[in-house]
């Protein structure tokens, strides 16, 4: 799943909207012992600038499996004050113990939550941070239009095969495995209404995200009536509102754990 065609400039459209999540759950970040902090799944880097930007005496990495995110970051941000690596969250290790392991919408990427969440846990210092935010996508509107598109008989054979990324746990699964470790778990969820204009606008948003796995499986030539049958498929299913507007509903679990000291 690391190695798929993930595309940053697509990726970047919705900047505002996806930043989002970020702008709720930064703020509730503090970090009381020393040690580095590890952005997984930085993708184009953004988030991991603000985190450098929030605590500059920090040493930072950003850590993403696509060689297209970093560049896009590296070039963006530059090497000087942010370290950034390619590498498999599912393999990944922390060299020394990290204040904060932080992930904003990347863990959903990465299969078996259950021995996960507690392996980044056990990378994160005695009080120091583990946080996340991952999306809800099966249970969500357009989750369930990828699984009728890959249902679809002109789909099914060539994709209907693969998974869509793994839907997270639920927020007492996630509490769980952390609480034998933590001093504080604060959970959350939110349903952001993303308000999208266009001519297929939730498709303009899952393209580069949810439909990656697929479109990675298929030859460049299927991609566009892939992408017009999911179009449709969403443009049926997604009311427009009066002013031709699409509310486009995110749900997005966040989990901040303190490790006990
Ligand atoms: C939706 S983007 C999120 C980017 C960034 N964290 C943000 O919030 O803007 C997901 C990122 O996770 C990366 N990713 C997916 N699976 C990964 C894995 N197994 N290891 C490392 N990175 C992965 C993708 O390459 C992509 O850049």
């Amino acid at each position: 799943m690391s190695t798929q065609n993930w595309n940053p400039e697509l990726y970047l459209r919705y900047a505002v909207y996806r930043a989002r999540p970020a702008d709720d759950l930064l703020p509730r970040l503090a970090l009381k012992v020393p040690g580095d902090i590890y952005d997984l799944g930085c993708g184009p880097g953004t988030l991991t600038k603000r985190i450098k930007d929030k605590w500059p005496d920090r040493r930072v990495t950003g850590i993403d499996a696509s060689p297209d995110m970093l560049a896009d970051a590296r070039k963006k941000f530059g090497d000087a004050d942010i370290a950034w690596t390619q590498g498999d969250i599912a393999t990944w290790r922390a060299p020394t113990p990290a204040a904060l392991v932080f992930a904003n919408a990347s863990l959903h990427w990465v299969a078996d939550h259950v021995n996960l969440i507690p392996r980044l846990f056990s990378f994160v210092a005695l009080g120091g941070v583990l946080a996340f935010q991952v999306p809800w996508s099966a249970r969500a509107l357009y989750g369930k239009c990828i699984a009728e598109l890959i249902a679809a008989p002109r789909w099914r054979a060539k994709v209907g095969h693969i998974e869509p990324h793994e839907e997270p746990l639920d927020e007492g699964a996630y509490y769980d495995l952390l609480c034998d470790d933590a001093l504080s778990i604060d959970i959350w969820h939110t349903n952001y209404a993303h308000v999208l204009e266009g001519e297929a606008p939730a498709a303009d948003w899952v393209r580069s995200t949810g439909l990656v796995p697929f479109l990675s499986a298929l030859p460049e030539e299927d991609h566009p009536a892939f992408v017009a049958d999911y179009a449709a498929i969403t443009n049926r299913v997604y009311p427009r509102q009066k002013d031709g507007r699409v509310l486009f509903t995110m749900m997005r679990l966040f989990v901040v754990a303190e490790k006990k000291i």
